[in-house]
């Protein structure tokens, strides 16, 4: 990373950030491995909410280099990489460090960088770079902060059978905005956002029920039993064969901030992710 950061675009991360980061590049790092070993098949990396790349430790204070840069360390290296932010200061920040970090191991000519909505350009430009009789995979990154993220862009890339998925699902932001004890409080327009990134409405019978009282009026349900009716969703809707248990990312104190999803059409990702995920599920720092 370049030594200049004064006019970064630098985001403080707390430590579950950094937990994820490490995620993304143990699993990035054996991807590309087995995908390197394939012959013709080429294999592209895709980051839909990439930020500037590089971060500061709120931990530490140190600068920690963001999922892009991460991917972009990883040996052997992917074929093509696609990065996508809609703030134009990050992405300046983004290519900023692209030209003067140049790893010998990575051709510039492979790196696409876009100042946009994701939803649009993945479904329009990325996406159908990464076809399957293209002989084309992709390991995607939707990492956006809260409820930023389409249905349709998970949707197509669990239609397309080339792709896998990590996504953060962004559970501290329903539970604020929209899954609230009394659901008839909650505004329609914040509750449409739920509705995009599920894909319909059907969030509402994962979130409340009316089975726990007397009177018919709806409860709320757990955490877990909506993660668990999205985890079902990603497979049964989106059509991705393999979705292991998501690992919460937990605050010190132990409040989930959001659940980490892996989504795949192959067993041999699920099963090393459910491995990594393991080693992390109970760390705190
Ligand atoms: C959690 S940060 C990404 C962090 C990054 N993945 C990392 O680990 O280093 C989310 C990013 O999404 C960007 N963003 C928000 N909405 C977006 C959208 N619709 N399309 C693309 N980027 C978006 C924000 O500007 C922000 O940089």
């Amino acid at each position: 990373m370049p030594g200049k950061t004064t006019d970064y675009h630098i985001d403080d991360i707390g430590y579950w950030s950094e937990m994820k980061l490490e995620i993304i590049r143990k699993y990035a790092t054996a991807y590309s491995a087995i995908l390197t070993n394939q012959r013709g098949l080429r294999h592209i990396y895709i980051d839909g909410f990439c930020g500037s790349g590089v971060h500061r430790s709120r931990t530490s204070g140190d600068l920690v280099p963001g999922s892009p840069v991460v991917a972009l360390g990883v040996d052997p290296p992917f074929t093509e990489y696609h990065f996508i932010d809609l703030d134009r200061g990050k992405t300046e920040t983004l290519r900023e460090i692209v030209r003067t970090s140049t790893p010998e191991s990575y051709d510039e000519d492979s790196v696409f960088i876009y100042e946009a909505d994701c939803n649009e350009v993945l479904l329009q430009d990325v996406l159908p770079r990464a076809r399957y009789g293209d002989y084309r995979r992709a390991l995607c990154l939707l990492d956006p902060y809260g409820l930023h993220l389409s249905w349709d862009v998970i949707a197509t890339a669990g239609a397309m059978k080339s792709v896998e998925i990590f996504l953060n699902f962004p559970i501290g932001d329903m539970n604020r905005n929209i899954l609230w004890r009394d659901p008839t409080k909650t505004s329609p327009k914040q509750a449409a956002r739920l509705t995009c990134y599920w894909g319909d409405e059907s969030w509402k019978d994962a979130a409340y029920t009316t089975d726990l009282n007397l009177f018919g009026y709806e409860e709320k349900n757990t955490n877990e039993a909506v993660v668990k009716a999205f985890r079902k969703r990603l497979k049964d809707v989106a059509g991705f064969s393999y979705v292991p248990e998501p690992i919460p990312m937990r605050t010190r104190k132990g409040a989930i901030i959001y659940y980490l999803f892996f989504a795949s059409p192959n067993n041999t990702g699920a099963k090393i992710v459910s491995e990594i995920f393991a080693k992390y599920s109970d760390r705190r720092s």
